[in-house]
């Protein structure tokens, strides 16, 4: 059984999924608008896998006798500056969402919820993952330049790094 407290925390955090899938979906607006096929690639899977961590998270807090709530969203940006501006918003995003997994775990320590705390590691390696892959794409940035022929070499690059991960829920 779920306490309270791991409940509305887990709740915050399926909001934080819903939000950063939102945000990546945006952010593959506004590239796909700017004519960047590669890099809305890239943020459409990754819209597609936030919302497939945050069904993981409803999943398990139903499945445990908890209720998860579907929430009110806040909007995401409706323009992102330059590519290098967009990938840096990225990272800091990431950053933001690991915090909040890690107080997450700390809490389910706290409360002595061993098995909450087990299914938490999955998204700790995750968060890992994340923050390279936009650690990665901003050294491209930096590399190539923020040129216009630099621009087409980088969206080609980054459509293969769009990772075909099956759905995990
Ligand atoms: Fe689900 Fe990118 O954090």
């Amino acid at each position: 059984m779920l306490s309270t407290k791991v409940i509305d925390a887990l709740n915050q955090q399926i909001r934080y999924e819903a939000e950063s899938s939102q945000i990546y979906l945006a952010m593959a607006s506004w590239a796909e608008f700017q004519g960047l096929e590669g890099v809305a690639t890239f943020m459409y899977a990754q819209s597609d896998e936030e919302r497939m961590h945050m069904l993981k998270l409803i999943k398990y807090v139903n499945e445990r006798g908890g209720h998860a709530i579907v929430s009110e969203l806040n909007a995401p940006p409706v323009e992102f500056g330059s590519f290098k501006d967009m990938f840096e918003q990225l990272l800091k995003h990431e950053l933001f969402v690991s915090q909040s997994i890690n107080e997450l775990v700390h809490i389910t320590l706290e409360e002595r919820d061993y098995a909450t705390h087990n299914f938490l590691q999955w998204y700790v390696a995750e968060q890992i993952e994340e923050e390279a892959t936009a650690r990665t794409i901003l050294d491209k940035i930096n590399l190539i330049g923020d040129d216009k022929g630099g621009l087409y070499l980088f969206d080609n690059d980054v459509k293969l790094l769009t990772s075909v991960k099956p759905p995990q829920v």
